[in-house]
């Protein structure tokens, strides 16, 4: 019998892939570290046994109805909006993410970028970089406070439960909604359950780490920016789709909110004449939250073993719709 084909979306360290090597043909889209196109992919789908896929690669019915060889979709990230996971399980196909290794990294960056909202940190630094800064000023650059401060935690998940923890570092008080009780982030973080409209109307810092879904789709409307404080900073560091993009530009424009911090965006890659890129106390960043050479290898390789476990006929240390 052949050996498996694994086809990989895109340029991976090649330690990481040791594990697959020991089972599998492997064939890897490095080609100049961009993303492989639709049609390659389709067509490597054809004959594949995994694919190792990145977060923009769309793993939906179409492919996965073509993918006649295909047992397993190991996907480099916790996220996988980016897989029909319903059509996969219908086609017997596993469904594998990254959760945990990169827990902390991403609640590390989830904390940067409140605070570089906060503080105003790239603006300075640009001040500087401007040439504009030509003495000090009692009120220069001057932010908001992060200490003793109420952060609001849309999403209390693993992600959720560790910003909490660093907060409690900062003497915040952390609020949280979700679809269900976090007894962990209660108990050990002192985060408080309230409703949505509570959290809106009370937090100096809304944080969005929901998974995107239909229910997260858009949630951030219009209505919910206008809910929160004037002096409240809009933080998300889960998918850029749970935000109405025009909606948050407004309320930005119209100064119903202070400001944001955006990991995420509605469309991934954005220009930099994006919208949002216009406003002074908007930081963007492009969706680093788990990029530290560390977590991305420990992403790479963990993503290496699911697929070699699901290849092997074993249960894979995280997949989506294992049911076995
Ligand atoms: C990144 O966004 C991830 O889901 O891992």
């Amino acid at each position: 019998m052949d050996n498996p084909y694994v086809f990989i979306t895109r340029k991976v360290p090649e330690d990481t892939i040791a594990p697959i090597r020991e089972v599998a043909d492997v064939k890897m889209w490095d080609y100049e570290d961009t993303p492989v196109p639709r049609e390659v992919l389709l067509k490597e789908a054809e004959t594949a046994t995994a694919i190792y896929s990145i977060l923009s690669d769309k793993i939906d019915r179409e492919l996965l109805e073509r993918a006649k060889n295909l047992k397993v979709v190991g996907n480099l990230a916790v996220g996988y909006d980016n897989v029909d996971v319903e059509a996969a399980t219908e086609h017997g196909v596993i469904v594998c993410n990254t959760p945990d290794v990169l827990t902390d990294t991403t609640a590390d960056l989830a904390f940067a970028l409140l605070m570089a909202a906060a503080r105003r940190i790239p603006e300075a630094q640009q001040y500087i970089k401007d040439g504009k800064w030509d003495n000090w000023s009692p009120l220069l650059l001057a932010g908001q406070d992060v200490h003793h401060k109420t952060l609001g935690i849309v999403g209390m998940g693993r992600i959720g439960e560790t910003v909490a923890k660093r907060a409690t570092g900062f003497e915040m008080n952390i609020l949280y909604h979700n679809r269900s009780r976090n007894e962990k982030a209660e108990k050990e973080f002192g985060a408080a359950y309230v409703s949505f409209d509570e959290l809106l109307d009370t937090a100096d810092y809304v944080l969005n780490l929901t998974p995107l879904t239909p229910e997260t789709e858009g949630m951030f409307n219009r209505d919910v920016f206008s809910k929160m404080n004037k002096n409240a900073i809009f933080l998300n560091v889960g998918r850029g789709g749970a935000v109405v993009e025009e909606d948050l530009v407004a309320a930005i424009e119209n100064g119903e909110i202070a400001g944001a911090g955006l990991d995420v965006f509605e469309k991934e890659p954005i220009p930099e004449d994006h919208p949002l890129m216009k406003f002074p106390n908007v930081v963007c960043l492009p969706h680093i939250g788990s990029a530290s050479v560390e977590t991305r290898k420990a992403m790479c390789s963990l993503t290496s073993r699911n697929i070699r476990a699901v290849l092997r006929g074993e249960k894979p240390e995280a997949a989506v719709n294992w049911n076995k």
